[in-house]
């Protein structure tokens, strides 16, 4: 008989546990209908530096400056010559203008590079062969020193695009034979 109570009481005892888990488990799910978590697709909080939009982290900031012949159709001379007073402190691009601390950009679009009469260059710059064609004188003007490293230049470079492509359509008019504006190449499909 001691037997057969025991049984029992273990059976009971199962059943009070498997009930407890069922009971553990039910209020897990209505819990979970209850709350519901979402994620914030735009973080509430702005932190500087930090894309406020959860999704995604911000592209790597792109390297290098734009294309220039899509840009140059739709530049500004004019504003590309208020763009130069960045340059002015060192550069003159007035014909016969002096050399100052860099030598004088009249006519220097499609020109040779570093041979300006009575200018000494640094040996970075001296070294350079070609002539200033609008692509290099774009990957130059956006960081003068990773495209001529060396180069005693000290000009951090123009950054904005536009900025940059207006200051480049303003230098391809000071001089004798403006080089013309390029069309814009056919996109290539
Ligand atoms: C702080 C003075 C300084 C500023 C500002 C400056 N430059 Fe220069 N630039 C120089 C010097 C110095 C050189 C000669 C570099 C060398 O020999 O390494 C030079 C060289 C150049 C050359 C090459 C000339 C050649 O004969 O091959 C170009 C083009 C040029 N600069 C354009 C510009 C433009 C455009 C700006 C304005 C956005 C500018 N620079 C701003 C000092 C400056």
């Amino acid at each position: 008989m001691n037997q057969r109570l025991d049984s029992f009481e273990f059976n009971k005892i199962i059943a009070a546990i498997l009930i407890a888990l069922l009971i553990v488990k039910a209020a897990d799910l209505i819990s979970d209908r209850l709350i519901e978590p979402k994620m914030l697709k735009v973080n509430a909080y702005k932190i500087a530096g930090v894309s406020p939009t959860a999704e995604k982290p911000p592209e790597v900031a792109k390297k290098g400056p734009a294309p220039l012949e899509p840009l140059l159709a739709a530049a500004s001379v004019q504003q590309g010559e208020t763009v130069f007073k960045k340059c002015a402190s060192c550069h003159t691009i007035d014909k016969g203008g002096a050399n100052r601390i860099g030598p004088n950009l009249y006519g220097i679009v499609g020109a040779p590079k570093a041979k300006r009469v009575g200018y000494t260059y640094s040996s970075a710059m001296g070294k350079s062969e070609g002539t200033w064609t609008l692509d290099d004188l774009n990957d130059y003007l956006y960081s003068p020193r990773d495209f001529v490293p060396g180069t005693k230049m000290s000009f951090a470079g123009i950054k904005d695009d536009k900025e940059r492509v207006d200051l480049i359509a303003y230098m391809m008019k000071e001089s004798d034979s403006p080089m013309p504006i390029p069309k814009p190449k056919e996109p290539t499909k």
